[in-house]
């Protein structure tokens, strides 16, 4: 399937700019969430098999979910399950609506089969995201699988101030999803790392977890690959003493590798945060460090450079109970989940595990 997508479909849609088919391909995942049979077709072709893993409290009827930034408005929220995610990532939501950065916005790396993105948190705000969320459960399409929301902070919203910028769109999205990342770890909004700091993120998550105390919902930290193994031990300090469900390990990277072409190069030279291939290997070392240091008692959602269930395997073997595509889906097509479940499964039966949660971590096991 993805060998069809690969050689006929995205030649197609990569003559295209990056933006605009991301635009039209959500707005057809859009259509197909308001159709029943759409869905159940989609299922036909794209569904996963059944891989459940238990996770903070949640069911996840496959580990492999939708990353944080496809769909940051909710348009397509019931299409995700349609097409095999085991969850998925909504978001990045602010408490402002924001326009984002100027266009052009999004770059493709072909050769390397990576990104460049400086979006800037474009969303419609939380109140928008809120209806929308509201609007797919009263249809009756709610999908079988937990749905999160990635919280970002307002551009016009000082760093002084993150809290209660965080802390609002919390309050008002909290019933409306199964679970929470608090993303201080995108490139794009200036100065919004700097709230990895330990001081401010303990802020933020201090006003968070008192919304959350009543009826707790699990809420996790999503990290930057680019921060030394020493300021993620401070998170992962925080983590415990503000009693988090667990690390999105990791978003994009202001690193760059070597560009081999002309075009690689010009398109590296673009200011924002890299995906894709080149970003595996940092956010795989991530994921094992979180994994080693937390004697892999805090669950971790890796992320980054997953293609195949080879990617999603050393992802799991370093240490996540669940992990993530974004420029995966990009660059191979509807098809990926699927692929990616049952490489998944065949790769327990090889090794003789008899459930998925053996498989965690167990890379480090054998070092
Ligand atoms: C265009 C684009 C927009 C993104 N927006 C967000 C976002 O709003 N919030 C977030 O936490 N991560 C965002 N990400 C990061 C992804 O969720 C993911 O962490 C990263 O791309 C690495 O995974 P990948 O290599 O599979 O793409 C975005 C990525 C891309 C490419």
């Amino acid at each position: 399937m993805s060998f069809v997508y690969r050689a006929l479909i995205r030649p197609i849609l990569f003559r295209q700019e990056s933006e605009a088919i991301h635009n039209r391909t959500l707005r057809a995942l859009r259509v197909l969430s308001g159709s029943g049979l759409g869905c159940g077709v989609s299922k036909l072709f794209y569904g996963a098999p059944e891989l459940p893993n238990e996770v903070f409290g949640l069911r996840f009827p496959n580990p492999v979910g939708l990353a944080a930034g496809m769909d940051k408005q909710a348009e397509a929220v019931p299409a995700w399950a349609a097409l095999g995610f085991g969850f998925s990532e909504l978001g990045g939501v602010t408490w402002h609506a924001q326009p984002g950065n100027p266009a052009p916005r999004m770059f493709r790396a072909i050769a390397d089969e990576a990104l460049v993105n400086r979006m800037g948190f474009n969303n419609d705000g939380a109140e928008a995201l809120a209806r929308k969320l509201q609007f797919w459960r009263d249809s009756g399409r709610w999908p079988q699988h937990p749905v999160g929301v990635n919280l970002g902070k307002s551009k016009i919203t000082p760093n002084e101030n993150a809290a209660g910028d965080y802390a609002n769109s919390f309050r008002l999205l909290h019933s409306l999803a199964d679970f929470f990342v608090v993303n201080v770890s995108s490139p794009n909004t200036p100065n919004l790392r700097q709230l990895q700091d330990k001081a401010a993120l303990d802020e933020i998550l201090a006003a968070l977890q008192e919304i959350n105390t009543p009826s707790p919902k699990p809420l996790l930290v999503k990290v930057a690959p680019d921060l030394s193994f020493e300021a993620l031990d401070e998170i992962l300090e925080l983590a415990t003493e503000r009693n988090l469900s667990g690390i999105v390990a990791t978003n994009t990277t202001i690193t760059r590798p070597e560009g081999s072409t002309e075009w690689l190069r010009r398109t590296y030279a673009e200011t924002g945060g890299l995906s894709g291939r080149p970003l595996r290997a940092r956010s795989t070392e991530v994921v094992r460090h979180i994994y080693k240091q937390t004697r892999g008692k805090l669950p971790i959602i890796g992320v980054g450079g997953i293609f195949n269930a080879e990617d999603a395997w050393e992802k799991i073997t370093a240490g996540a109970s669940l992990v993530q595509v974004y420029t995966g889906l990009v660059f191979e097509g509807p098809a990926i989940n699927r692929e990616i479940v049952r490489g998944i499964r065949a790769k327990l039966a090889q090794n003789n595990f008899a459930a998925l949660s053996q498989a965690v971590g167990s890379a480090n096991r054998f070092e």
